[in-house]
This record gives structure tokens, sequence and C-alpha cells, in this order.
């Protein structure tokens, strides 16, 4: 199987990455970027392959991998088309917001297209994808398409309708962590803490907390109390969160990301 990626920038350095760290052959992995030196770099640190142009790389491989920015998506897919010609390859594309429709429109509805959404933890393999294909997606190209992106991380199959609510505990979410983490490790720091020190307890305090949820049969609430001793300190922070509106402030930020993506979604 061979796999080709058009955009070797941020998502796709970090998928080819992950690939290769699992055990795939850089030998089956050819990328084409805009500026050579990107592919070039990839090339040196991972083994891959480099095309001349995004024909010569089309002719070449089983499995296409759309990794460039939405926007320039948008001027290229026309040539994409062209270039794949009668050939029928698996496209997979992670661009935001680039639905079934708009890519069977662009390549053809006669196509296999898978739409992925990784995350930016895909850096450090801890992706949270979620992945949807289209009609003519078979359950051998969905086990491909799964594979190659548990190497980044977890992969999960949502109907494209769940790809909006997908994107905010998902995609978005994650900046929502990092200042959750940001925010604990100053108040440690205004405590006294060095804040190095302070960052790295409360990232290895919310990676082990993820744990219990996703291992222990416990609900997040049953796991809460088991924290609050009674009468002890924990439940008074709770309380703190509690009455300074931490549920509804973030209800409200995933309202907002909803609303902002189908504001977007309806500029189209
Ligand atoms: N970053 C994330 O957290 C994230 C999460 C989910 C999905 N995504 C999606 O992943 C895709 C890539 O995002 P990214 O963050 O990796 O962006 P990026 O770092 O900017 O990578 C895009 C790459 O595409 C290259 N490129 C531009 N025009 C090209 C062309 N005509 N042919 C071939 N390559 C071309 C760029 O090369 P030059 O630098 O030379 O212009 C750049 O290396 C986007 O569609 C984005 O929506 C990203």
């Amino acid at each position: 199987m061979n796999y080709g990626f058009i955009g070797a920038g941020n998502m796709a350095s970090a998928i080819i990455k992950g690939m290769v760290k699992s055990g795939i052959n850089s030998s089956d992995i050819t990328v084409f970027n805009k500026s050579q030196q990107k592919a070039d770099a990839l090339k040196v640190e991972c083994g891959v392959t480099v095309a001349g142009s995004q024909k010569e790389l089309i002719e070449s491989v089983d499995v296409i991998i759309l990794s460039v920015k939405p926007q320039v998506l948008d001027n290229i897919i026309g040539t994409i088309k062209t270039d794949i010609g009668n050939k029928k390859p698996l496209i997979i594309s992670i661009a935001v917001g680039k639905t079934i429709e708009y890519l069977e429109a662009g390549l053809g509805a006669d196509n296999s297209i898978v739409r992925v959404m990784p995350n930016i933890n895909a850096k450090v393999l801890m992706s949270t994808s979620g992945y949807c294909p289209n009609t003519l997606v078979t359950t051998e190209q969905e086990q491909i398409v799964e594979k190659l992106f548990a190497t980044v991380g977890s992969v999960t199959k949502i109907p494209e309708t769940m790809f909006s609510i997908f994107g905010v505990i998902a995609g978005s979410s994650p900046a929502f962590a990092y200042l959750y983490i940001d925010v604990l490790a100053r108040a440690a720091q205004r405590a006294g803490m060095p804040k190095k020190q302070a960052l790295e307890i409360a990232a290895n305090t919310v990676l082990g907390s993820a744990k219990m949820v996703l291992e222990s049969s416990e609900h997040p609430w049953e796991l809460v109390d088991q924290v609050c001793s009674p009468g002890g300190t924990t439940i008074e922070g709770i309380y703190a969160l509690e009455d300074n509106g931490f549920e509804s402030t973030i209800v409200k930020a995933f309202d907002a990301v909803m609303a902002k993506d189908k504001a977007i979604q309806a500029k189209k």
C-alpha cells in the first residue's frame, strides 16, 4: 500500500511520523509540498519519497491524503481531479470544514472518499480522530483509514451530521484543556511554586484523570465524590467552581464554537 500526502505541513508531518513509528515502511510514503524544503526535511527525518509534482505523486500511490489548508484545497481540487483521471485511489481529506458533498463535487462522486478530522495532539501521537466515509468506501478501505489514524491516536467513525459536535469536543477542546492546565499552574505559581514544575504537575494530573475516566467503570461524578472527603478541602474547591459558573462556562464555550462553525458553514 502506497500513501501520498498532498501538503506536508504540521498535520501531515505528525501523521507521517506516527506512521513510521508504528512500523509503516517509509518507502511506502510519498509527499508533495509547495515549497520543496519542507518535503526534503521530511525525507531527511523520516525517509519518505518526495514527488516532483502533484501528478507524479498521484500516479504512484494507492491512498491520497489531502493535507493542505482548506482554502488551498479550493484552488487545487480541480487539478487533483484531472491528475487522478480514471485512477480510483482511496482519497482521504483532513481539511477542516470540507464536507463529503464538497469533496464529491470537486473530485467526482465515483471516488471512494473519506473525511477525517484529526486534532493537534497527533504531534504527540494522541490525536482523537473522527472519520466519515462516502457510500463507495468499502470495509477494507475503512480499515485502511482506521489503521492509518490509529498510528497517531484514537479513531472513531462518526456520521457527518456529528462532525460539528466532534469538532468542539475533539478539535477545539485541546485548547480548553491547555488553558485549564495553564490556569491551574499559574495559581500554583502565585502560591509560590515554580511555574515549570507546576505545569508539569498539572498536565500529568489531567493526563491521569483522563485515564481514570476512560479506564475505570465509574462515572466522572463518582470519581469527584471519591476525591472529596466529607468536610475536606476538595469539596470547597468544587463548590467554588460551581459557584463561579464552571459548568455553565464550559457549556457556553461549547455553544460558542458550534455557533461560529454554523456561521462559517452558512457563508459557504
Ligand atoms: N493543525 C491542526 O491542528 C489541524 C487539525 C485538524 C485538521 N487540520 C487540517 O489539516 C490540514 C493541514 O493543516 P496544517 O496545520 O498541517 O497546515 P500547514 O502546516 O500550513 O500545512 C499545509 C501544507 O500545505 C502546503 N501547500 C500549500 N499549497 C500547496 C499545494 N498547492 N500543493 C502541495 N502543498 C501545498 C504548504 O506548503 P508551504 O508552506 O510551502 O506553502 C504546507 O506545508 C488543513 O486542511 C487543516 O484544516 C489541521
